[in-house]
């Protein structure tokens, strides 16, 4: 019966290397799986079976830019399943064998755009695990392999991954769905003098070898993950402790001013804990990253990866640790069921990270991160085809996409303004009891958006609360609604007058900007008109330093400004910029700029050439587009 079935769901002349394993004397147990909804970018059938637990042995080879290793999977099958079904790109597997070493039969389906291949693997017949041998690629999607001269040391290579959205499958064959989650542990062989870190707690002693005399790197996360979360980098790493159980790793040559621009993290989990409820992880610590990490941050449970451009040497760029930390609650602890409901990772996220960065600095302080948000949310929605836009929906249907292409600013900001107009119509206080309730409740579970509204209207609505907000129509509807709260800054109107005074031809001498923090001087350049005289531009630079301005944010929006009005002394600092760091934030927004018009494409070709193999494969395949790259060479 049941390999009858399996001849059916799978080709089985395709097997490889299938054994003849004697029936069981004893059935492996067989539980009952809770349904998940259908996530459409992964080959998992987690109602026959799921990987509850990934326990890999890896070694990473600098020289042939390869991972190498075992993944030992626990599996939990229902009782008719005769296959698991796996999410795999771009891997070599090697064998396949149970637990005791008999050999299992797989076959590995047709490769499909960014999905990568379906792995079947007959189940054992005895026992609940499945052992895989296998390689990366040195093209692996997820992994981003760097030359010591790309480090700050310039004297060891570098390696980082980055799992989120789908790109786990590039070095870890598991099933790899949000909705998945897995619990694991991890034997990381590295190089003498290098050290190993991961999204989970250190497990072994901190000076063991192997027999070839590999540093050897043990770790273990206890509580279950979807697999986007298991994250690794091997490097030069030091660490700084800042508070008993926070601390920041880097290079040797960052970690102490990273360790000084992150000393309020301790206040963050302090804040996020008094509302949202515990930290349910143990440690948090940071790791800052070489500077072509293709994000502002990554979640990653108990190591938030971070970019170094948010060093800015004033804490002025520490929401960023805010937002990933939030993460801790919404996204980690409650999770998108699928990458449709993305949103209630990064929305959630982005209002729990104006509330802390609020408890920290102060109303006017958030209101000013607001904004700033509002303006994001606007270009969004005209990026994404204006109000009618369908990707201007909260839940999204990515099916048939990359959901990297699908993931915008629509999640983060019209989400956050979601849960503002929430707090508009039941106030703060109830909706923090709500949330404290949402994230308890749901803990390690994925959710849909149908969950979370189902939810929402049991325990926290009442009468025509449900209406007013509106829930229908802000999460399956394209468009901002016309309730959303206005989201005003103080500072920002006194910025916004000088901004007044100064289109109107007032003169630079005039500008009053002594007091200003980085975000009103975002505020300023944001507001300044498309058009401006390369001698107004000059003067503006002359006064207040911008082309030379070590804050990335800052920098970045008076290089667009640079780009849109052709201010060619920026140039060589705009070369510098898109040539030493690879966040994709700031790459994109340039990098559109200068193909937007007739004299720059020539340019972003020419920096793009010798950059593109600094960056990561997330920002590649963005600015590949940007610039149609497969039609330049
Ligand atoms: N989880 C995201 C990063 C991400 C999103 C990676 C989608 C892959 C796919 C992270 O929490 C994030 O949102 N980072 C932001 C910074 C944040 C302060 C808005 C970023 O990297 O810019
Ligand atoms: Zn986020």
């Amino acid at each position: 019966m049941r390999k009858a079935a399996f001849r059916r769901s799978i080709l089985s002349a395709a097997f490889l290397g299938a054994a003849c394993v004697p029936p069981a004397s004893q059935p492996p147990a067989a539980v009952s799986l809770a349904p998940l909804p259908r996530d459409s970018h992964s080959f998992a059938r987690p109602a026959e079976a799921r990987v509850s637990h990934v326990a890999l042995d890896l070694a990473p080879d600098f020289a042939s830019r390869r991972l190498q290793g075992t993944a030992r999977l626990t599996i939990q099958r229902a009782p008719s399943a005769d296959s698991i079904v796996l999410d795999v790109r771009d891997l070599t597997i090697r064998r396949i064998t149970d637990g005791a070493g008999n050999a299992l039969g797989y076959n590995v389906g047709a490769a499909q755009q960014f999905l990568g291949s379906p792995l079947a693997i007959a189940l054992p017949a005895r026992g609940d695990v499945i052992v895989i041998e296998y390689q990366t690629s040195p093209e692996a999607a997820a992994v981003q392999w760097l030359s010591p001269e790309q480090t700050a040391g310039k004297r060891l290579p570098f390696m980082f991954t980055q799992g989120q959205a789908i790109l786990t499958r590039t070095w870890v064959p598991t099933q790899d769905s949000p909705g998945i989650r897995q619990t694991y542990e991890a034997v990381v062989r590295v190089p003498a003098g290098m050290r190993a870190v991961m999204s989970a707690k250190q497990a072994g002693a901190e000076n063991e070898s192997d027999a070839e005399g590999r540093r050897v790197y043990r770790y273990r996360m206890e509580n279950a993950i979807p697999p986007y979360l298991i994250a690794l980098a091997v490097g030069d790493i030091a660490f700084r402790p800042i508070g008993t159980r926070t601390g920041v790793y880097g290079e040797p040559s960052v970690v102490d001013r990273a360790a000084s621009e992150f000393v309020e993290v301790d206040q963050m989990i302090a804040a996020a804990e008094k509302l949202y409820g515990p930290y349910r992880w143990g440690r948090y610590d940071i790791l800052v990253l070489p500077p072509s990490f293709p994000f502002g941050g990554m979640e990653n449970p108990t190591l938030t990866f971070a970019t170094p451009t948010i060093l800015a040497g004033d804490r002025s760029l520490v929401s960023l640790v805010a937002h990933e930390l939030a993460h801790s609650w919404s996204g980690n602890l409650v999770t998108n069921a699928t990458w449709d409901d993305f949103w209630l990772n990064e929305g959630f996220t982005t209002y729990l990270e104006s509330r802390i960065m609020e408890e920290l600095r102060g109303r006017p302080y958030a209101d000013m991160l607001r904004a700033l948000g509002r303006q994001d949310m606007l270009k969004a929605v005209a990026d994404a085809g204006g109000e009618a836009g369908a990707d201007t929906r909260l839940r999204l249907d990515l099916r048939g996409r990359d959901p990297d292409d699908g993931l915008t600013d629509i999640a983060y900001e019209k989400g956050a303004s979601f849960l503002q107009t929430v707090e508009s119509v039941v106030g703060r206080t109830r909706l923090d009891g709500f949330l404290r309730e949402y994230f308890d409740r749901f803990a390690f579970q994925p959710i849909s958006s149908e969950g979370m509204i189902a939810y929402m209207r049991q325990r926290l609505l009442r009468g025509d609360e449900s209406e007013r907000i509106g829930i229908e129509q802000w999460v399956f509807q394209p468009g901002i609604p016309a309730n959303i709260p206005a989201a005003n800054s103080a500072a920002f109107a006194a910025v916004e007058q000088q901004i007044g005074a100064w289109r109107n031809g007032g003169p630079t001498s005039a500008l009053q900007t002594s007091a200003w923090s980085t975000h009103e001087w975002l505020r300023f350049l944001r507001g300044l008109p498309d058009t401006i005289s390369a001698r107004r531009l000059a003067e503006l630079d002359g006064a207040f330093r911008l082309t030379a301005r070590g804050n990335s944010e800052i920098l970045e929006e008076w290089l667009q400004i640079a780009i849109r009005n052709r201010y060619e002394p920026a140039f060589p600092a705009l070369d510098r910029f898109l040539t030493t760091q690879g966040r994709r934030k700031f790459l994109t927004p340039l990098y559109t700029g200068l193909s937007k018009t007739d004299w720059g494409r020539a340019m972003a070709i020419d920096i793009y050439r010798r950059a593109r193999p600094t960056y990561h494969s997330v920002a590649v395949n963005t600015i590949d587009q940007v610039l149609k790259w497969s039609e330049v060479k």
